[in-house]
């Protein structure tokens, strides 16, 4: 059985523990992860009893939801279990009724930007500074500074 398989994908009920130590991986800033898990549904993929992946869909309108952090346990990463999750929170979106799945991330992150572009979203918009803004420590990747939000979206059909 392959990995992909033998994972399951759930919304975590209230009475489940939320992976902050995965939706770090995706964002260092615990508060804001706090603020936005409020008017979301986290999703966690399951193997073997063991959360490996999460992400959150946040309700921003009637029209629109956003995936605010999406992650992979570090053994896990580069095996499809991104790709999965992102294609399982374009049909929750859908059946959710929104139009627009919205998704950002830093202009550092090359391997995102390449991933989200592959899966059908496209840059739409750039929040200038939103990481030197928000957050406390410069953060540094791929030998760049991450300053800028680029925000990208897919319309769902
Ligand atoms: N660098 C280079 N390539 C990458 C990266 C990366 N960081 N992430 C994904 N890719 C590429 C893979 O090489 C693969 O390419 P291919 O299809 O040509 O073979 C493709 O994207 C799909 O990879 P998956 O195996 O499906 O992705 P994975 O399971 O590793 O999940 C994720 C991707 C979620 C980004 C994971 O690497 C991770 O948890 N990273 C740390 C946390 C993070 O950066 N989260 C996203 C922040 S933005 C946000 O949360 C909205």
């Amino acid at each position: 059985m392959t990995l992909l398989n033998k994972t399951s994908i759930h919304a975590l009920n209230s009475n489940e523990a939320i992976p902050y130590d995965l939706l770090l991986l995706a964002d260092p800033s615990r508060s804001l992860i706090d603020a936005y898990s409020s008017n979301s549904v986290i999703y966690v993929a399951v193997i073997e009893g063991a959360i490996t992946g999460v992400y959150v869909l946040h309700h921003i309108n009637r029209e629109t939801a956003e995936i605010k952090n999406i992650a992979i346990a570090k053994e896990h990463q580069g095996q499809g279990l991104g790709t999965l999750l992102l294609n399982n929170a374009v049909i929750q979106a859908k059946e959710k009724g929104y139009n627009i799945l919205i998704i950002g991330t830093g202009n550092s992150s090359f391997g995102q930007l390449y991933l989200y572009q592959k899966l059908g979203f496209e840059i739409q918009e750039i929040r200038m500074n939103f990481f030197t803004d928000n957050y406390a420590e410069p953060i540094y990747e791929n030998g760049i500074q991450c300053k800028h939000m680029i925000m990208l979206s897919q319309t769902l059909k």
